[in-house]
């Protein structure tokens, strides 16, 4: 793996911001005291299923880049339709379910043009399964494993990189390669509340132990001044505090 120092100089804009709101208002209002020179942005399915892509297009046209999290899990046709159309929308990152197999990892691949802008993200084994659940779906491997195997397939179909605790980061470069990016929610600002999270890494944690991008909602999206916040992480990351 490539050097703390060589980790951090790679991606300048780490941070994406997860929009966890259900209504349009209330994100205008965060998303007004974001700078897109700072920060990127997260939009999850259910403020996309409530406000949809022309809050996407807005984002956008503010020079935000926007990761559209809807996480597509189809037949392969479906998926490849539903990948080109983000695509279309100026998404700066999309993904789509590793579990969905080769063909719809391909078919999702070849949707989006080889050097395009659209990076394509797959979501390996959610965060909440754990080994109970993954034997009750007939999967008898420990949740790492299956990591493992699904970050393998989605390398291997072409896929840009995956969704992943930042626990597993050092391991799936490792396997794969640097290039491989890794996407990490599960992030906390050190003295920050856990609020649902149960097994967290603080922002530096996470890039040393070879994060690429780090997804942070509340730490930011509650915070009384988001953009303090955020300078607050990145010279936290940039270790100028
Ligand atoms: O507010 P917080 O920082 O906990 O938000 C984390 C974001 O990352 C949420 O949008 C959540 O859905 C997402 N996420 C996660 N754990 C995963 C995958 C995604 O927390 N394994």
């Amino acid at each position: 793996m490539a050097n703390d120092t060589q980790v951090v100089s790679r991606i300048e804009k780490p941070v994406i911001v997860a929009l966890d709101f259900s209504d349009a208002r209330a994100a205008s209002a965060l998303v007004e005291k974001l700078d897109p020179a700072l920060c990127r942005v997260k939009v999850g399915k259910e403020l996309f299923t409530r406000i949809g892509p022309d809050f996407v297009r807005e984002l956008i046209s503010q020079k935000f880049d926007v990761f559209l999290d809807l996480k597509y899990h189809d037949i392969p046709n479906t998926v490849a339709g539903a990948v080109a159309a983000a695509a279309e929308l100026g998404v700066w990152m999309v993904n789509v379910h590793a579990s969905g197999g080769r063909a719809m990892l391909e078919a999702a691949r070849k949707a989006l043009p080889q050097n395009g802008d659209t990076l394509l993200i797959a979501v390996t084994v959610l965060t909440s399964m754990g080994e109970e659940d993954l034997r009750e779906i007939n999967i008898p491997v420990s949740p790492d494993e299956q990591v493992k195997t699904l970050a393998r397939l989605s390398a291997d179909c072409g896929i840009d990189g995956v969704v992943c605790s930042a626990r597993e980061t050092a391991v799936l470069h490792q396997e794969i390669g640097d290039d491989f990016i890794l996407v990490t929610p599960g992030i906390r600002p050190a003295g920050d509340s856990l609020d649902d999270q149960k097994r967290v890494m603080t922002p530096a944690e996470a890039i040393k132990s070879g994060s690429n991008y780090l997804v942070i909602g509340r730490p930011v999206t509650q915070a009384q001044d988001p953009t303090a916040k955020l300078r607050m992480i990145m010279d936290e990351i940039n270790g100028n505090n």
